[in-house]
């Protein structure tokens, strides 16, 4: 079972149009899907989800969109806390928080303290979040710490990304059909397992999730080394045998 499992949750625009609605009710109906994702994980084991809600790049979308995003969220956040608290959920931001409007500021930050010390599993909301810029804004943060270069390292490098509270997500899904990252968890997703779904974000079931999950568990990551079955495939049923020369 993945420990960290990030979405991509593209589509809701699609979606929408498919039904000649705005595609502001696709965002509206999308966020509502995060609970239902989470209820299917959290008993499977899953500790850490992350959701890609709003990309340094999706400013560049018409204004009334952006603001309507940020209402959805805005009010999701603020509507759903309790209850995502009562589940022992822990709700974090990753993501710049200069850019928000001040209500969704407001409310992720209540979120993030009511949350704090919940244990079950963690929700990050990446929010204004480009990898990019969280490396770029990583690389300004070490050098202001004035930190000896000689001691920078990928653990050390690690601790100053938005994800620092967090290991490396094991799985990347993608739905909606497209078959690129988008700027999602460059520096985190370096050994992620990719899963790219043609099935629109507010589509996303628990069926769907779930078969996911098994393909994931039959996959072999070999981070750039050789598993034991890879070098004697003839032995894999048995792991007592030592090859012959
Ligand atoms: C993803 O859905 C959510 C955000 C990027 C905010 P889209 O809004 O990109 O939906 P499509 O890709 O246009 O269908
Ligand atoms: C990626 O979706 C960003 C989020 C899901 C928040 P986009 O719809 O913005 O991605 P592109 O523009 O198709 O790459
Ligand atoms: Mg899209």
């Amino acid at each position: 079972m993945p420990i960290h499992v990030a979405f991509i949750m593209d589509g809701n625009g699609r979606w929408a149009q498919k039904q000649n609605l705005p595609r502001i009710a696709g965002h509206e109906v999308g966020v509502q899907r995060i609970q239902g994702i989470l209820e299917t994980l959290a008993p499977l084991g899953v500790k850490f989800v992350t959701v890609y809600a709003f990309s340094t790049e999706n400013w560049a979308r018409p204004q009334d969109e952006v603001d309507g995003i940020m209402d959805v969220f805005s009010e999701a956040v603020a509507s759903h806390t309790e209850d995502l608290h009562r589940e022992n959920v822990r709700i974090v931001h990753v993501g710049r928080t200069e850019n928000l409007g001040t209500e969704l500021k407001n409310a992720v930050a209540d979120a993030e303290r009511l949350t704090a010390n919940n244990t079950r599993i963690t929700l990050n909301i990446a929010f204004d979040y480009g990898g990019r810029a969280e490396i770029l804004e990583a690389v300004r943060r070490i050098i202001k710490d004035g930190i000896n270069p000689d001691t920078i390292d990928e653990e050390l490098f690690s601790r100053y990304l938005f994800t620092a509270h967090c290991p490396n997500p094991d799985l990347i899904i993608r739905t909606g059909g497209e078959q690129r990252i988008s700027n999602f968890l460059l520096w985190q997703s370096a050994y992620s397992e990719m899963h790219y779904t043609s099935t629109l974000w507010p589509d996303l079931d628990a069926a769907e999730l779930v078969q996911l999950l098994e393909d994931f568990g039959s996959r072999r990551r070999r981070y750039g080394a050789l598993n034991a079955e890879d070098q004697f495939p003839e032995d894999e049923a048995s792991e007592t045998q030592t090859p012959q020369e």
